[in-house]
């Protein structure tokens, strides 16, 4: 059987992913290393509160969801996305080693013959999109070594890579997977068009941001910013890419608010500063902004 991705990780963050592309029409496929979990899918069942078990059921009846413990289907799918843990290490740095160890074992699976919709050409080259929180890097040098090592493939000629931050919302039950607005940067041009193709079908909004170090930034910040994303985002990444060294004014005109739908202008002053110092200053102005807003 072909599909058109794998979740690996079927966590907080990979089950309901995985679940919205079902949902949306791709036949998906769940890898995990827990054999509870592919034992609890299988049967139906949800081992997550606020995913129904209906939900579940429901996508694996239908046979748009299956799951495994077998990487070597890793062959069958066009796409691979990774949703597995990096705890916090003791110099509280995200711990990248499950990465590593999920490009490792899917390496050996990655050349284009052996999977994907056929084309003219050939096989459909395979996409990888990490979405573990992790810091600037990860993906275009980590990531990108473990599969290029272990495939004999090269990055953007044989595969592609991306990023993509993960957008849960623990602490809103009435999130919705496709309704939050996903951030998605990609290694080459080509990498981002096919990453935005593979979201496209499940997500509503994309936010294309131009490498996969911006995109791991952002993953980084995420959860501090739930609300405000693509004020953050744009000013964060110009702040990246501009590579500040001289006294500069960032002016941003703030279009979308979700929650507030307000549009708004901030200025901010930035003198021989790290993108971190930045970051921090852009984080108090958006709050009071924020706080200004809500007592209008
Ligand atoms: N849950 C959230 O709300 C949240 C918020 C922000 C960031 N994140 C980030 O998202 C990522 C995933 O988090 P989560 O909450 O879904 O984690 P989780 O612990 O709920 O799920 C991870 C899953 O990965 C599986 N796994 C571990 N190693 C594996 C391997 N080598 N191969 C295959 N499967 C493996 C585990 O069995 C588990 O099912 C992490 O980087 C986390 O920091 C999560």
């Amino acid at each position: 059987m072909k599909f058109d991705l794998s979740i690996i990780g079927l966590g907080y963050v990979g089950l309901p992913l995985g679940l919205q592309f079902a949902k949306s029409g791709c036949r998906v496929l769940g890898l995990d290393i827990d054999p509870a979990k592919i034992k609890e899918i299988e049967a139906g069942r949800s081992y997550i509160r606020h995913i129904p078990a209906e939900d579940v059921s429901m996508q694996v009846k239908a046979g748009r969801f299956s799951v495994s413990s077998d990487f070597s289907k890793i062959r069958d799918c066009e796409a691979v996305v990774i949703c597995v843990p990096t705890p916090l290490n003791k110099n509280r740095e995200p711990d990248i080693s499950y990465i590593l160890k999920t490009g490792e074992a899917i390496a050996p699976f990655l050349r284009p013959e052996n999977g994907g919709q056929k084309t003219e050409g050939g096989g459909r080259k395979k996409l990888v999109v990490l979405e573990s929180t992790t810091y600037p890097g990860t993906t275009d040098e980590d990531l990108r070594m473990v599969l290029e090592k272990g495939s004999g493939l090269k990055v953007g000629v044989d595969f592609h890579l991306a990023f993509s931050p993960e957008r849960e919302d623990p602490g809103n039950p009435q999130s919705k997977v496709a309704e939050i607005p996903k951030v998605v940067g990609g290694l080459t041009p080509t990498c981002l068009e096919r990453t935005k193709e593979l979201y496209g079908k499940a997500i509503k909004k994309l936010v294309p941001v131009s490498s996969t170090r911006a995109a791991e930034l952002v993953g980084k910040e995420n959860l501090l910013v739930m609300d405000i994303p693509l004020l953050y985002l744009v000013v964060m990444l110009t702040v990246l890419e501009a590579e500040v060294e001289e006294e500069v004014v960032l002016t941003y005109h703030v279009l979308e608010f979700p929650f507030l739908q307000v549009e708004a202008e901030v200025e901010v002053e930035v003198t021989q500063i790290q993108a971190s110092a930045v970051i921090q200053e852009i984080q108090e102005v958006v709050l009071e902004l924020l706080h200004i807003i809500a007592y209008l």
